[in-house]
């Protein structure tokens, strides 16, 4: 009876094993049928070599010393609670020094979460890397599609040949990414199954505020079972709105807004060259204006919505157009009949009454997302949402044209968030601004061109400075999980500077963490950055705008990202970051 339960038992390691190793398999499959594909450019980008900040280059010179304490911007009270083991932890700096643990034998997971961001490959490569650096036989390996490849224990080991097809590339593909939330105790006891089954001595979550909030969640839940897993957070976002006054920007926030910049720039030349459209472009990045606003700072357009001002004056919809109407008109009077303005993806949330209707509306479909779920009709999905929303959200969401009713209406992300992607904003703005024209008898020639950059500027190449800033983002995360240094977010600084003398550390994830009402209740969430209305950034863009507003031969045209050359060209960081350490 022992001996068939030993067969049974082997049979199934073995077939578990060949289930293992087919995957692997599959995954080196693909990637050498990217690499057949491969072009000049993308076969040289692979060898590119990030430079490494001195701090973190001789991992047998390092230690982490406890930095300043630290405190959740607001909610203190709540959060003590809520994370008993992990709330209230220094700042980790590392300097020089000794530190044995360093090379310690490491199984590390990683997810890769959220929505892509360029230099994410560069994170998995400074991590693995490092880790074989620090003890040869230490692995990595990635969980497929976020933390939902957690839950189903599906993942592949990085290896050197693997590895090395995806050096220095875009995009999330080496392991996917997804936005699955580790939310019910279900799935917070299944995860914990799962990664102490596969005997992991850390985990490392690459992702935005949500999934940098799960990682505190985790990390919080793992010390609680005294569990050793250290948890360590990557800030990534092409959003730019992870930061503080010790991350100094989110990876791929450079990229991005550097890819956009230069279709920016194109739009405008061909604008002054034809001179006869308006040109309305909506650009990626959720709530936060910040990609907006770099985009404007390196085109000088005639005109960037900046979310945050909208909220602080209380703008009306009406109003925002009146204004760029105003323009159209005066540029018209010069005969400029053209124009380029700029409109951040989340601008909707931000005026006033739209944001109440779309607060009450992500209430509305997560308390009573089943019973809508079963309406098919615009019609009666209407009726559904006036009769359970405020009269005041009810109005609103009455006077809006019916594709923008019906984008408000899409599904909500895993984390509550309404789909602002999907919105056509920019259609909705320049319909008002046509409306204001034929309203004021205006004579002022308006043709207006729609246009939405989002998704091309997440996966380009990653810029040199995300490819290096990356590459040491995985190499501290190492630094940190070796070092066991739980609940913290790796951090790179000092950014300004040429990338010798980065700085590098960990920063408290709960200290980034205030309560906020998501899908109805109230949640410890990592608070978003916005745009400070008194920062420098957008200080020096007020100061230009006015001037950019009423000339034709303002634009500037920033032109493609550049991988060789001066440094001057090709490493300079994002004007915010500039203006910001300055
Ligand atoms: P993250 O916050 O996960 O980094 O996502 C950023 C983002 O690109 C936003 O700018 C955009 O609104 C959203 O993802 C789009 O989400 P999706 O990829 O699910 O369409």
């Amino acid at each position: 009876m022992k001996k068939a339960l030993l067969i049974i038992l082997m049979l199934f390691i073995s077939e578990a094993y060949s289930f293992q190793e087919e995957k692997q398999l599959r995954a080196l499959k693909q990637a050498k049928t990217f690499y057949d594909n491969l072009t000049p450019l993308f076969k040289d980008r692979l060898k590119f070599k990030p430079i490494i900040p001195d701090i973190i280059k001789d991992l047998d010179s390092i230690q982490i010393a406890d930095g300043p304490s630290t405190d959740a911007p607001a909610d203190q009270a709540e959060l003590k609670k809520l994370f008993k083991n992990t709330y209230g932890q220094p700042v980790c700096d590392i300097s020089k020094g000794k530190s044995g643990d360093i090379h310690r034998k490491l199984k590390v997971g990683m997810i890769l979460s959220g929505g892509n961001a360029a230099g994410g490959h560069n994170v998995v490569a400074g991590l693995y890397d490092a880790l074989k650096e620090g003890n040869k036989e230490s692995c990595l390996i990635g969980f497929k599609g976020g933390a939902g490849g957690i839950l189903n224990n599906d993942y592949i080991e990085i290896t050197d040949e693997l590895m090395d097809m995806y050096r220095n590339t875009g995009g999330f593909d080496i392991m996917g990414s997804g936005r699955t939330k580790i939310e019910t105790s279900d799935q917070f006891a299944q995860a914990y199954k799962v990664i102490t089954e596969l005997k992991l001595d850390a985990m490392v979550i690459v992702g935005g505020d949500d999934s940098n909030t799960n990682a505190a969640l985790m990390a919080e839940y793992f010390k609680e079972k005294k569990s050793d897993v250290v948890f360590v957070g990557v800030p990534k976002t092409i959003d730019g709105d992870l930061k503080n006054e010790y991350i100094e920007t989110s990876f791929g926030f450079d990229t991005a807004t550097k890819t956009y910049a230069e279709l920016v720039g194109n739009i405008q030349r061909d604008a002054i060259s034809s001179r006869k459209y308006w040109h309305f472009v909506k650009i990626m990045g959720r709530s936060a204006s910040h990609i907006a606003l770099e985009v404007a700072l390196m085109t000088h357009p005639t005109w960037a919505i900046v979310s945050e001002e909208i909220k602080e004056k209380k703008l009306t919809l009406i109003q925002v157009a009146s204004q760029i109407a105003d323009m159209v008109e005066s540029r018209s009077k010069k005969g400029f009949n053209f124009g380029v303005v700029l409109i951040p993806e989340g601008l909707l949330e931000f005026i006033p009454e739209m944001g109440v209707l779309i607060s009450e509306l992500n209430d509305l479909l997560a308390k009573h997302g089943a019973e809508y779920a079963k309406l098919t009709d615009f019609k009666s999905q209407s009726e559904f949402v006036v009769s359970h929303i405020s009269k005041a959200a009810g109005e609103t969401f009455k006077t809006l044209p019916e594709n923008i009713a019906k984008q408000l209406l899409l599904d909500r992300d895993p984390h509550g968030n309404v789909n602002v992607s999907a919105i056509e904003t920019e259609k909705l703005v320049s319909d008002v601004v046509k409306a204001v024209l034929k309203k004021r008898n205006s004579k002022a020639p308006f043709s207006a061109v729609h246009h939405f950059f989002g998704y091309e500027g997440r996966c380009a190449f990653p810029s040199n400075f995300d490819a290096t800033y990356c590459y040491a983002l995985g190499r501290t995360a190492m630094i940190l999980a070796a070092l066991k240094k739980t609940g913290q977010m790796a951090i790179v600084s000092n950014l300004k500077e040429l990338a010798e003398h980065w700085h590098a550390g960990g920063f408290p994830l709960t200290s980034m963490m205030n309560m906020e009402k998501r899908g109805g209740e109230m949640k410890p969430v990592i608070q978003k950055a916005l745009v400070e209305l008194n920062g420098k950034p957008f200080v020096y863009y007020q100061a230009h705008r006015d001037e950019w507003a009423q000339g034709d031969k303002l634009f500037a045209f920033p032109g493609a990202i550049q991988y060789y050359g001066s440094r001057e060209i090709c490493d300079q960081p994002t004007k915010t970051l500039l203006l910001e350490q300055s």
